[in-house]
């Protein structure tokens, strides 16, 4: 949210530390100023305008102050206070009804308990409340015994936030030796001062409020930047920006949910392009990111070894074939496709002295965006401006699981792709696919027969097929990994996107011992000679080994069927929709088309995204595709939410669509 003033979060180290007491000291050094400020306590237990009574009293002038969204009479933490009386708490309602009608300067709003005290039953705190609101943050300490322990943990627990500014108000007493601790042991971007708690003349309390305020001043004044003015230094992928020149900024994430500047809250329908498959802003995925930073951050891949991808592979060795057993690192996607397409290049002139350059292809195929991948995608549409820098490749056109209109001449039968094997395989490199399902042409199903019959063909001629499971791994498309449906495994397999749960951008191509050998001699010339800075980057590789955990400990999988039931629930009611076309399911991605014409990525579908918006569902089709796959680390209700959201919405798109024909 972007108020027109700056917001002045009050938290406590404890209760009862004088957070009032200094809410009211910040306000009235304003108002000495000549300030315009307001004053908001949003959740009040212990009494009806408990605090706002000590403000209004302790202050002069022309303060603005606003009701409390919940007021509770028992002096207890307001999840407590809030269940006795069967009431919730929502964090989105006090974040939609923070006061903006009048002109201010500050609006001081003052928490309830410390940061992490709980407000609900999902155990939301106000560190959630932060997540959401720009702020600067102000820490009420007591001075004592205790103190140190106590605000260090609290502005550490901040550091998980992105605030304005951060600082600590010392209450009470002056303990010069705290004061010196603190100094030294606080991040350099923190405030310190002390305020005294005591009640002295009120002349000298003027004094001290107007100090107060100068002393934190240089951090409230830090010069606000509108961070939209800088939208027009934005190039975005895949966006013409001709035609949108600005996106709306989202300024957190949670489980499905994304939530957008303004405070709209969106469900995430693609995850994330496909990486997040367990709800985002997972705690026990942030834990592991952040204790493997102050563990070992990075460290360059060739002479040296970590913890973090041993465990990887490790665990990812109970999961993949144990065919698949050489274990290359790389960043993303279409890198993991750059190398598979080295590794049979190499292959082969190193365990034959002869080159072989031809690659097959499946039409529909997508590999990346890296000028090898695109090669090897030359059949998806996608690329088609950088053509004359592409390398050949045989495109065969594979036979549909779900177009009914697919005829025999569409599609190159098994015995023709066996033909060519036979009279040509001593040329082929390669056979490059995404098993079972295409994603990014457009959701296109393949038939696992025909798939499987290519499969072993290849396998018969030695030729290394490679499987891209960038977007069918780790569950999309409803096991573990989409081989293990056809029944038959790669020479080489292609990790990426959900492999850290959507976290951080990591990748592995895992190849035979038969690949690695080709590379295995006394030259160094002989080696993999590919490599990147951020090879195996530890962060990435821990991301990934706690996402492999979660997967285990928290039954994923099961979750991903219980999406998978609603999905097919949700494809049979729409699949007799007029204007609907080819609706099919696969795993976790339910997708239609809206035009029956062919499909074109270069449509502009700006008015599904805004339909889909209108049912607080983010989807991005791809040309005339409609497709969802949300993240399937989901609770029941929140699987049933998205069901009854996305129906909303097909039934809306149904409607616009007949009233554009008429
Ligand atoms: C099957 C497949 N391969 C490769 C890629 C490229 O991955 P990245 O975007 O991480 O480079 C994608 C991306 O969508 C993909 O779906």
């Amino acid at each position: 949210m972007t108020a027109k003033y700056k917001i002045i979060f009050v938290t406590g180290t404890d209760t009862d530390v004088g957070k009032t007491h200094i809410s009211s000291s910040l306000l009235q050094g304003f108002l000495l100023s000549g300030k315009k400020v307001g004053y908001w306590k949003p959740v009040q237990s212990g009494g009806k305008n408990l605090d706002l009574d000590v403000v209004l009293t302790s202050t002069k002038g022309d303060l603005n102050h606003f009701e409390s969204i919940y007021t509770f009479e028992e002096p207890v933490s307001p999840d407590q206070a809030a269940r006795k009386v069967g009431v919730k708490i929502d964090l989105q309602k006090i974040f939609q009804q923070i006061p903006n009608t009048q002109p201010l300067d500050y609006l001081v709003v003052e928490g309830a308990g410390g940061l992490f005290v709980p407000l609900n039953e999902q155990g939301e705190t106000w560190i959630d409340f932060l997540r959401l609101v720009e702020s600067h943050v102000v820490v009420v300490s007591r001075c004592g015994l205790g103190t140190l322990n106590h605000t260090l943990l609290t502005v550490r627990a901040l550091s998980n936030v992105s605030t304005k500014s951060s600082s600590v108000v010392l209450s009470g007493e002056n303990h010069a030796e705290n004061k010196k601790s603190l100094t030294r042991d606080l991040p350099s971007d923190v405030k310190l001062c002390s305020f005294p708690r005591s009640s002295f003349g009120e002349e000298s309390h003027d004094l001290h409020c107007k100090k107060l305020v100068g002393s934190l001043n240089e951090v409230f004044s830090l010069k606000g930047d509108n961070l939209n003015d800088h939208q027009k230094n934005l190039w975005r992928p895949f966006t013409q920006h001709k035609l949108s020149p600005n996106s709306p900024r989202v300024v957190s994430a949670k489980g499905i949910w994304l939530t957008m500047e303004g405070g709209e809250k969106l469900m995430d329908g693609v995850s994330s392009w496909w990486t997040n498959s367990i709800g985002h802003a997972h705690p026990r995925i942030g834990r592991a990111i952040h204790k493997q930073q102050q563990t070992l951050d990075h460290v360059l891949f060739a002479d040296m070894v970590h913890q973090p991808a041993l465990e990887l592979v490790s665990l990812l060795k109970k999961e993949l074939h144990e065919d698949l057993s050489k274990y290359f690192f790389s960043d993303d996607g279409s890198t993991a496709v750059e190398v598979a397409l080295k590794m049979c290049c190499q292959h082969w002139k190193q365990s034959t002295g002869k080159v072989r350059k031809r690659f097959m292809v499946l039409e529909g195929g997508y590999h990346g965006d890296t000028l090898g991948a695109m090669s090897l995608g030359k059949g998806s549409g996608f690329h088609d401006p950088y053509h004359h820098w592409m390398f050949d490749v045989d495109i065969l056109r594979p036979k549909l699981a779900f177009e009914d209109s697919q005829n025999d001449a569409d599609f190159h039968s098994v015995e023709s792709i066996q033909e060519t094997l036979t009279n040509e395989h001593d040329q082929i490199a390669g056979f490059i696919m995404e098993p079972l399902l295409q994603g990014a042409s457009g959701m296109r199903v393949i038939d696992p027969q025909w798939q499987k019959a290519i499969v072993v063909a290849c396998k018969e001629k030695n030729i290394p097929v490679i499987f891209d499971e960038i977007f069918t791994g780790f569950g999309r498309a409803g096991s573990m990994f989409a081989y293990q449906q056809l029944g038959v495994t790669p020479d080489i397999i292609c990790l990426s996107k959900a492999l850290t749960g959507g976290n951080l951008a990591l990748s592995l191509t895992v190849a035979t011992d038969t690949i690695f050998q080709s590379f295995y001699s006394d030259q160094k010339s002989d080696a993999l000679l590919h490599g990147h800075s951020y090879t195996a980057n530890p962060i990435a590789c821990a991301a990934a080994v706690e996402t492999l955990k979660v997967y285990r400990e928290e039954g994923v999988l099961n979750n991903l069927s219980v999406l998978m039931q609603s999905l097919s629930k949700m494809r049979n009611n729409i699949k007799n929709y007029s204007g609907f076309y080819n609706v099919r399911q696969v795993g976790g991605v339910l997708a239609f088309e809206i035009a029956e014409s062919t499909r074109s990525y270069n449509v502009d579908t700006a008015f599904i995204r805004e339909l889909a918006s209108k049912h607080q569902i983010f989807l991005r089709p791809l040309g005339n595709t409609v497709y969802v796959c949300p993240p399937f680390h989901l609770k029941p209700h929140e699987v049933s939410l998205f069901e009854e959201k996305f129906m909303m919405f097909c039934q809306s798109l149904c409607h616009y669509q007949q009233l554009q024909k008429e």
